[in-house]
């Protein structure tokens, strides 16, 4: 495959695509999405114009949290199908021109990983330092008060050792002790495996909490259990751990590689992807998505403002321009869905959902679709909890249930921030059950599928899927989107969200109204609007004279300029 425009990397050019397999198309009427289903939509995804699918995790596990807790690392659980049908998916994806980017969880793995049956049996099993174990405390306390990102502690005792073990996610995902030379070799191994099956890269989830801070401390002057994130993200000897794998396994692969990171800056994301430092290619940061987020953990929900929104987005276009390199994301399999969530699912669905696209494809850095974003897919509501499939969403539940909580109160939490949110079955056309599965799907669809799906969304020539071809292939035609400038305008505005992409022979002006107002822009005077074009518009615009551009509710318009 071709490797790029001149120098740049091809991972810089691409636009890359999550899938979310259990929810993206069933081929064998079990309710689960597998990989013969997402073979079978790989016209369909050429057809969009991506380059790259990064495949949530498709290994053997137990499934407490669908796939991030691994049981063999060697080996495709059987929901999903066969080793046979990945070697498949990944050379019909390479013939489709689609890169594979596959996702890989080696923060922690299942307690049913034969790893961690063996790590339990005793102190003394060869196996038992795989893992992170610390004696009861003699006052009968917890061995400190982290809580796990899933309700209740980050520790479970284990009778048959007469240990606590941490878990910084459920008690299926007891974590690894990297500190462990045999821990890093096996990761290794698992890396070189799969990458020598072909495929095109990694997406590194949670990768740095991979080193904890020794002796694990308590979080000084807690009341109860709290998130110890300063003492496992960003840990002592992340970067060291990092420098190996790269050293000995990434930079002997032509890959990609995006790491999972909750908590880092600018600053110190640089220290991660810095291309003198050679660690990672790009970093999921999460400043943007935690903008609603309180002190407390993902629950906790405060209001946020477009003009915060806007000033996180700008501070990571400029800092990670010339030295590292961003992901531009709005979703993902773990959070709410961008239109839901930025945009206005209701009266503005369309308007808002191709503003939104408008802005992704044309930041700097290297986009990702999440499945159904490129329909306009929304948040669900469902009637009660029995119908939520995610266990972080079922554990709040049980926790705030047994503090007295109403139910009421606890749903609006999950229907807000919930991440079923996003993993509701890909809606394919308008027949039962979405054209996901001819069985019972293993979570329900969004009752919207019925106008929402791609099948009515191919046919006509206004639709979000239609939009976000366009866009893409306006993305691939315009190297400016990625080699050029970034300058922000109206950074105080509440409302638009505006800026220049330049480089020596185009300039591209993007308007992005975030608001259902209209709004009359007074195009500032240093921007040479001469002969500047309308390449791209959600409204049908198609021309534009003088300095004042009145915009309509969510309008995004793209100026282009040659030179
Ligand atoms: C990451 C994944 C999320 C998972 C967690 C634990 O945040 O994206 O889905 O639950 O790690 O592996
Ligand atoms: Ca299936």
């Amino acid at each position: 495959m071709n490797k790029g425009k001149g120098n740049i990397q091809w991972w810089k050019n691409a636009v890359v695509y999550q899938i979310y397999p259990r929810s993206f198309k069933d081929s064998n009427g079990d309710g689960i999405g597998d990989i013969k289903g997402i073979i079978s939509k790989l016209d369909y995804l050429q057809d969009l114009g991506i380059n790259v699918i990064w495949i949530c995790p498709v290994y053997k596990s137990p499934n407490v949290d669908n796939g991030y807790d691994i049981s063999d690392y060697h080996d495709i659980q059987s929901d999903f199908g066969t080793f046979n049908d990945m070697t498949t998916l990944i050379s019909s994806a390479h013939e489709h021109g689609i890169r594979i980017v596959m996702d890989m969880v080696i923060n922690h793995t299942s307690d049913q990983h034969p790893w961690f049956l063996e790590a339990k049996k005793s102190k003394d099993n060869p196996k038992h330092d795989y893992y992170l174990w610390v004696d009861p405390p003699a006052d009968g306390s917890l061995p400190n008060n982290w809580q796990s990102h899933f309700s209740g502690p980050a520790w479970k005792y284990e009778e048959s050792c007469g240990q606590y073990y941490m878990h910084i996610f459920s008690s299926g995902q007891p974590d690894l002790n990297w500190e462990n030379e045999e821990v890093r070799r096996e990761v290794k191994d698992i890396l070189r495996f799969w990458l020598d099956k072909g495929i095109d890269g990694f997406r590194l989830d949670t990768i740095n909490f991979i080193s904890k801070v020794p002796g694990y401390p308590s979080v000084p002057g807690a009341k109860g259990l709290v998130r110890g994130s300063q003492f496992y993200m960003n840990g002592p000897k992340v970067h060291d751990y990092l420098q190996e794998i790269y050293r000995d396994v990434f930079s002997r692969y032509d890959i990609m590689t995006v790491g999972e990171t909750p908590n880092v800056t600018p600053e110190t994301a640089k220290q991660y992807v810095s291309e003198d430092r050679g660690e990672l290619n790009m970093l999921f940061q999460f400043e943007h998505v935690n903008i609603d987020q309180g002190k407390i953990n993902k629950w906790d929900i405060k209001p946020w403002s477009i003009k915060d929104l806007k000033s996180i987005l700008s501070k990571w276009q400029s800092s990670l321009g010339e030295e590292g390199w961003n992901s531009i994301y709005l979703s993902n399999h773990d959070q709410a869905r961008s239109v839901s969530r930025f945009g206005n699912d209701d009266r503005y669905l369309k308007e808002s959902a191709k503003m939104l696209c408008t802005m992704d494809m044309t930041l700097r850095g290297t986009p990702y679709v999440y499945q159904g974003e490129e329909l306009g897919m929304t948040n669900v509501k469902f009637p009660d909890i029995s119908y939520y499939r995610d266990v972080q969403s079922i554990n709040l539940y049980n926790e705030l249930k047994a503090n007295g909580v109403s139910d009421h109160d606890i749903m609006e939490k999950i229907y807000y921030r919930g991440r079923d949110n996003a993993r509701t079955p890909m809606q394919w056309d308008a027949s039962e059950n979405a054209g996901f599965t001819s069985g019972t799907p293993w979570i329900d669809v969004n009752p919207n599928y019925t106008s929402i799906n791609t099948e009515a969304e191919k046919n006509d020539p206004d639709s979000v899927l239609n939009y976000y071809k366009a866009m893409i292939a306006f993305r691939k035609a315009h190297p400016v989107i990625v080699d050029g400038s970034f300058k922000e305008y109206f950074p105080d505005s509440d409302r638009i969200f505006a800026y220049v992409r330049e480089n020596d022979s185009e300039m591209l002006f993007v308007i992005l109204n975030f608001s259902a107002t209209k709004f009359a822009l007074q195009i500032p005077e240093e921007i040479d609007m001469e002969n500047a074009e309308v390449a791209m518009s959600n409204t049908g615009r198609t021309s534009f004279e003088g300095r004042v551009l009145d915009l309509r509710p969510y309008e995004a318009v793209v100026f282009l300029k040659r030179k």
